[in-house]
């Protein structure tokens, strides 16, 4: 059995702030943001919370899918900003949409997560465990950000996206998984307890990163998994309908498809949008695409996400 995907949904909250906006916080400009990242604005979080967001989007993939939310017999939310440490965000979704016979649980990989949350509900449905799963990836970024670095704060936004896997026979799925913990300096956020933010100067308790550092790994390690995966599938290149990855960085994205000698029109984007959301970039892009008749059955789909650990997976599906 394999976990085809039967519904997805996404959300993200109205409030939006585009490059102009930012330029009123922090010394930049709408051309720098733009060429150096492909970012034109992101929506930004104003009272609605990680898990809240999840909970939207998965009653979007519920309404769409048309199942019954007491069949879900499993809830994967990947985050890495939820507003609680526990109860952990899968159980507050579990709640919203009234999924009465799930187990939930919370998955951290940061910017990988998503993809990560995936394989592993597709493990479980290949190992018979479970029959039908949730898979949400769901950020608040902006809470994790120092607003006035403008090296990280004009990267990101907030949204989530979910998909539900149901047990199927079909082609198998093939995925890979990496981690390198030596390179964690790269891209850190250390827990935040009260007294960090009651005290405005704790910059420690922020997001830092090693944007040139993120970059060339992003850049190396992508085509590298998506080759592996491949090679373990048998297939090809040009096998593949459409290469989602996480939406980062567009400059990160077209050097991955230039490496592989791939058109670009095959790596969709949405990140001038709502920017780089975390683990919520890939399930919202897929919703997007769904929801756009990009997809149709029998499509092969590469999805490879990235981020702090350092982490990178992938996993191919047919649609
Ligand atoms: N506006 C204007 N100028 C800026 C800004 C800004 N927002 N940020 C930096 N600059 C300046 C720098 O100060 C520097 O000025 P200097 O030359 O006078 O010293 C100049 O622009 C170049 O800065 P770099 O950091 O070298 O710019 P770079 O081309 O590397 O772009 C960026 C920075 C966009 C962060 C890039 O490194 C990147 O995208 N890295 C990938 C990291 C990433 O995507 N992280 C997302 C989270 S991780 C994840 O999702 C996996």
């Amino acid at each position: 059995m394999v976990g085809k995907i039967c519904g997805t949904g996404s959300y993200v909250p109205p409030h939006v702030m585009d490059n102009d906006d930012l330029a009123r916080i922090v010394d930049t400009n709408d051309e720098w943001i733009r060429e150096r990242t492909g970012i034109g604005k992101r929506h930004i979080a104003e009272d609605e919370t990680t898990s809240y967001m999840a909970g939207q989007a998965a009653l979007r993939a519920v309404s769409q899918s048309g199942i019954d939310p007491e069949e879900i017999d499993m809830i994967l939310v990947a985050t890495s900003s939820s507003e609680t440490v526990f109860p952990c965000a899968a159980c507050e979704v579990q709640r919203i949409i009234g999924a009465v016979h799930a187990v939930g649980y919370d998955l951290n990989a940061a910017c990988t997560g998503f993809v990560l949350a995936f394989n592993t509900a597709q493990a479980y449905i290949s190992a018979g465990f479970c029959k039908t799963v949730m898979v949400i990836g769901a950020d608040s970024m902006s809470n994790l950000l120092d607003w006035t670095d403008r090296g990280t704060c004009i990267l990101f936004g907030d949204g989530a996206g979910a998909v539900i896997l149901k047990a199927a026979e079909g082609e198998p799925v093939y995925m890979a998984a990496h981690s390198d913990g030596k390179k964690g300096p790269a891209l850190t956020q250390l827990s935040r307890h009260r007294k960090d933010w009651e005290n405005e100067q704790n910059k420690e308790s922020y997001l830092h990163m090693d944007g040139q550092g993120v970059f060339k790994f992003a850049v190396r390690k992508v085509p590298e998994i998506i080759e592996e995966v491949l090679e373990e599938a048998e297939m090809n290149l040009e096998d593949i309908d459409y290469f989602v990855l996480h939406q980062a960085n567009k400059r990160i994205i077209e050097a991955a498809a230039k490496r592989l000698k791939v058109p670009i029109d095959k790596f969709p984007m949405n990140l001038e949008e709502y920017a780089n959301t975390s683990a919520a970039t890939v399930p919202i892009l897929l919703d997007e695409m769904a929801r756009g008749n990009m997809l149709c059955e029998g499509q092969k789909i590469m999805l490879a996400g990235f981020g702090a650990g350092l982490t990178w997976a992938a996993c191919l599906f047919e649609w």
